[in-house]
């Protein structure tokens, strides 16, 4: 079966609109409707006007899209797909921070789970963690779960203290400042573009750092015409495949795959869309105060 022809012609019968993260496989591309990082998909999910919406993304991501709209179907193709670093603070650990430092803006990562989002005040993601942090004209934060990205939006800011849970994305986590080092003697010409899920020494190595949208838009505006990319490998499949007169490189030339993002494949969304399941459900509650936290973030980013 050709699981590309038979998807289009079911969004169309079924007004459904397919969302796909930049991590996804690069395959997705050819079916999905709208394609980008976290800030850009929540936005779509928020204004979409489809009655189905299929996140190829992570759980967290259809999750957020559900919250948005509690009266549509959202299905995530495949349901083991999850964010090891979201699932790094629970509801009663975000409690015990939240106890630990009492009176504090809470500011939650979009990777986290909806219960977590549910008690914090606003949530935020790589692409505009610095201007919701400012957003909130405190001289202290709490910012979960990912320390990296707290470390660097306190840096950048450089008059908030940002108070970090100790959580971090793993694939993003493990990459070591040597490895720029290194993979800059193999490719001197080559600018670093990272990812803010990384340590605070590699981020201090790298030329550019920005979400894989920003990476992705760098190089678009940049005569400059190699790079070594330090985020996922789905980000580098599509500069590859966008820009083949330029050079993209690995940290040390192993691609960083978060096997999470990997697990939707075109076949899992053909049988998403067809039999409308695994669909995505969020308690009322949950979702009702959840979404407080979310609003209040594209409120700030339009
Ligand atoms: P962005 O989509 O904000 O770049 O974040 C990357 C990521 O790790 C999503 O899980
Ligand atoms: Fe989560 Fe990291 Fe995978 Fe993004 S790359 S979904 S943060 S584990």
């Amino acid at each position: 079966m050709n699981y590309i022809s038979e998807i289009k012609k079911l969004k169309k019968e079924k007004n459904a609109v397919i969302l796909a993260h930049c991590y996804q496989n690069i395959e997705v591309d050819e079916v999905a409707d709208y394609i980008g990082d976290s800030l850009y998909l929540s936005q779509m999910a928020a204004k979409t006007d489809a009655d189905i919406i299929i996140f190829a993304g992570v759980y967290f991501m259809a999750q957020t899209a559900k919250i948005l709209n509690p009266a549509k179907k959202v299905l995530l193709p495949n349901l083991k797909a999850g964010c090891a670093m979201a699932d790094m603070i629970n509801l009663e650990q975000l409690r015990n921070f939240k106890n630990k430092y009492p009176n504090i803006p809470t500011v939650c990562y979009i990777n986290s789970t909806a219960e977590v989002k549910s008690e914090c005040d606003i949530c935020c993601t790589s692409s505009n963690a610095i201007k919701i942090v400012e957003s909130l004209k405190a001289p202290k934060v709490l910012f979960l779960p990912d320390k990296n990205l707290g470390r660097w939006v306190e840096k950048k800011l450089g008059n908030v203290e940002v108070i970090t849970y100790n959580g971090c994305c793993p694939i993003h986590d493990r990459l070591e400042p040597i490895g720029i080092k290194e993979t800059k003697a193999q490719y001197p010409n080559a600018l670093v573009l990272a990812h803010p899920e990384c340590t605070e020494e590699f981020l201090k190595l790298a030329d550019f750092v920005g979400s894989t949208t920003g990476i992705m838009n760098y190089v678009k505006n940049s005569n400059e015409k190699q790079f070594i990319v330090a985020t996922e490998k789905g980000v580098l499949d599509r500069l590859k495949r966008d820009y083949p007169n330029k050079q993209f490189y690995d940290i040390n030339n192993e691609p960083s795959i978060c096997q999470s993002m990997k697990l939707n494949t075109v076949s899992d969304i053909y049988y998403a869309l067809k039999n409308e399941s695994p669909e995505i459900t969020v308690d009322n509650e949950i979702a009702k105060k959840a979404l407080k936290c979310i609003e209040r973030m594209l409120e700030i980013s339009k």
